[in-house]
């Protein structure tokens, strides 16, 4: 047994998409939260600034004391994690991409025709590939980055027509021309627009690492003894602009779900690093 709570961290608020599904499976967990709020969105910039990102905020949450990091981002999963696991060898860190890859090879028929949609490092890394190669799938795999849709997202610009458009701008020849039957959404920011997706392309079927990636969680933590017993929980959700929008969506992501105590602090990027960017 093990009450302290569980770090996640993404460079902004697609990571807050995993959240319900953790209180859903494990509701006696509590959840430390960072969204880089200030810095997203981090699937263009280089490879050695999301390291340096990556490992800041892992430290900030092993300070804090959580038992397990999450990285409920796919940028960061498809680049850091070696160097984090080599930081900090004593907790374990979770990626959000290989148990994704996993479920979807296991999902897949040799006759699917699977599409992965994510930030353009995630794209580039080709990490979903790699795994899903790797878990002996024969299904035809195809990637595409959606650049343009994690700022809308982050601005909240999701239920209109300006989402529909960027949607269709990236993705309806790419799922045309590959006829595409599955999809994985490989950002954590993507399930905010599953219903857009839904709509758009009615025959399309989902996959979404930001659910997945809880079952890891809970493997990890029932083979470790390190289940929380604790039902009274106060999840607290940090980011380094806690901006209007950052609320507003964790309205949004938890509708329906319960939501106990929520508290929310700012992280002064100077004041706990030294420095500004
Ligand atoms: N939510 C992220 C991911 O899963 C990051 C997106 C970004 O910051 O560009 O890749």
């Amino acid at each position: 047994m093990d009450n302290r709570p569980i770090g996640f961290f993404d460079s902004g608020l697609g990571g807050l998409t995993s959240i319900p599904y953790l209180r859903k499976e494990l509701p006696r967990e509590r959840v430390i939260y960072f969204g880089d709020t200030a810095r997203t969105p981090y699937g263009s910039k280089a490879v050695t600034t999301i390291r340096r990102f990556s490992s800041e905020i892992a430290g900030f949450l092993v300070k804090r004391n959580v038992k397990m990091i999450v990285i409920a981002c796919n940028t960061v999963s498809a680049t850091c994690i070696p160097q984090l696991r080599k930081k900090f060898p004593d907790i374990p860190i979770l990626g959000i991409i290989s148990p994704a890859a996993q479920e979807a090879a296991r999902l897949c028929r040799p006759e699917d025709r699977l599409g992965i949609i994510g930030t353009k490092v995630t794209i580039a890394s080709h990490a979903y590939r790699d795994f899903i190669r790797l878990s002996q799938s024969e299904a035809k795999i195809f990637e595409t980055a959606c650049p343009a849709f994690v700022p809308l997202i982050e601005e909240g610009i999701i239920d209109n027509e300006i989402m529909d458009m960027t949607i269709r701008h990236y993705m309806d020849d790419f799922v045309r021309e590959n006829d595409l039957n599955r999809i994985i959404l490989g950002c954590t920011h993507y399930p905010l627009i599953k219903k857009n997706l839904q709509r758009i392309y009615p025959d399309l079927e989902i996959i979404n690492p930001s659910s997945i990636v809880i079952n890891r969680v809970k493997e990890t933590l029932e083979a470790e003894d390190m289940l929380a017993d604790d039902p009274e929980y106060t999840d607290v959700f940090y980011a380094s602009d806690l901006s209007e929008n950052f609320v507003q969506m964790i309205d949004h992501i938890f509708e329906g779900s319960e939501v106990k105590k929520v508290e929310f602090k700012n992280f002064d990027l100077e004041e706990e690093l030294g420095h500004v960017y």
